[in-house]
């Protein structure tokens, strides 16, 4: 019973973001529960998104990388064919691709790293949901996760204004998702993790003071870690999660209460 719950035994997954971080860790957790995988990155870093791949296939699952940039439509829609000629099918969608190049208030922050900001944490995903959504309908159904953040949920005031506000408009993109895919038996959901431990969050991490000061805003007083977000995905990939959709799930050891 608990097995057939988490299982994803003859499914296929599409990983954004996969090359190292909270995507690598859900690649790894899908796999582990019986899925094949697409998984996808710019490739900025060899061989990271190669070793995500290579990881998977070393627990018996089969593995594709494909580097592609979220935001260009080009690499999407090649991203989503050479999926399909893989598998033949993509159950499941993670968009976790995302991160915050710039560090400045609102009323200094340039255009082009607003847009920057906007093209791979909002853009990316519909491009990349609206091209698997696509092939999802012709399925007659699947699971959308987008890797969104508390940062959406509440205002800071610390120089990530771009990025709160392109995680506030991904959560309303799974809502608004959620409704319209409904019928096609499709669920979409987010993801809010709080402070994880991984390269984009090092500047908090890596620093002694600043690390305190951070850990002080966590009730359970620690960073969390890239599997602890991973079970969520599961559970929102799998039959456990079959009557929730256009829920935002925050993993944040208490950051938001
Ligand atoms: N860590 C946290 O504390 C935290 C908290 C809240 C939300 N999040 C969210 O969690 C997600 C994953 O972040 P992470 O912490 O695991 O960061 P990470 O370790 O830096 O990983 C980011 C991943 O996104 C890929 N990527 C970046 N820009 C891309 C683009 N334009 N197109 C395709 N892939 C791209 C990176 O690979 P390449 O460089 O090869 O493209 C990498 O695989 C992000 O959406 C982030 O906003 C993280």
């Amino acid at each position: 019973m608990l097995d057939e719950l988490y299982s994803l035994r003859g499914k296929v997954a599409l990983i954004t973001g996969a090359s190292r971080g909270i995507g690598r860790a859900v690649a790894l957790a899908f796999a582990e529960a019986g899925a094949d995988l697409a998984v996808s990155s710019r490739n900025r870093r060899p061989p990271e998104l190669e070793e995500t791949a290579e990881q998977v296939r070393a627990l018996g699952r089969k593995a594709l990388a494909v580097p592609a940039h979220v935001g260009r439509k080009a690499d999407v829609a090649d991203l989503v064919q050479k999926s399909l000629a893989a598998f033949g099918r993509i159950d499941i969608l993670v968009n976790n691709a995302g991160g915050n190049p710039v560090l400045s208030t609102l009323a200094e922050l340039e255009e082009e790293a607003f847009d920057k900001v906007m093209e791979v944490n909002l853009k990316g995903a519909f491009l990349v949901s609206k091209a698997v959504a696509a092939v999802m309908i012709g399925q007659g159904g699947g699971r959308i996760i987008n890797v969104s953040s508390v940062s959406g949920l509440r205002a800071r005031n610390d120089r990530t204004g771009a990025y709160c506000i392109s995680k506030a408009a991904l959560n309303m993109m799974t809502q608004v998702m959620a409704r319209e895919l409904a019928g096609h038996h499709i669920l979409v959901n987010a993801i809010a993790p709080g402070s994880i431990r991984t390269e984009f969050s090092r500047v908090n991490w890596s620093d002694p003071e600043r690390c305190a000061r951070r850990v002080q805003e966590i009730e359970l007083k620690r960073f969390g870690e890239p599997a602890e977000v991973a079970g969520i995905a599961l559970f929102l990939a799998s039959a456990a999660g079959s009557f929730v959709t256009g829920e935002i799930i925050r993993v944040d050891g208490g950051e938001m209460i």
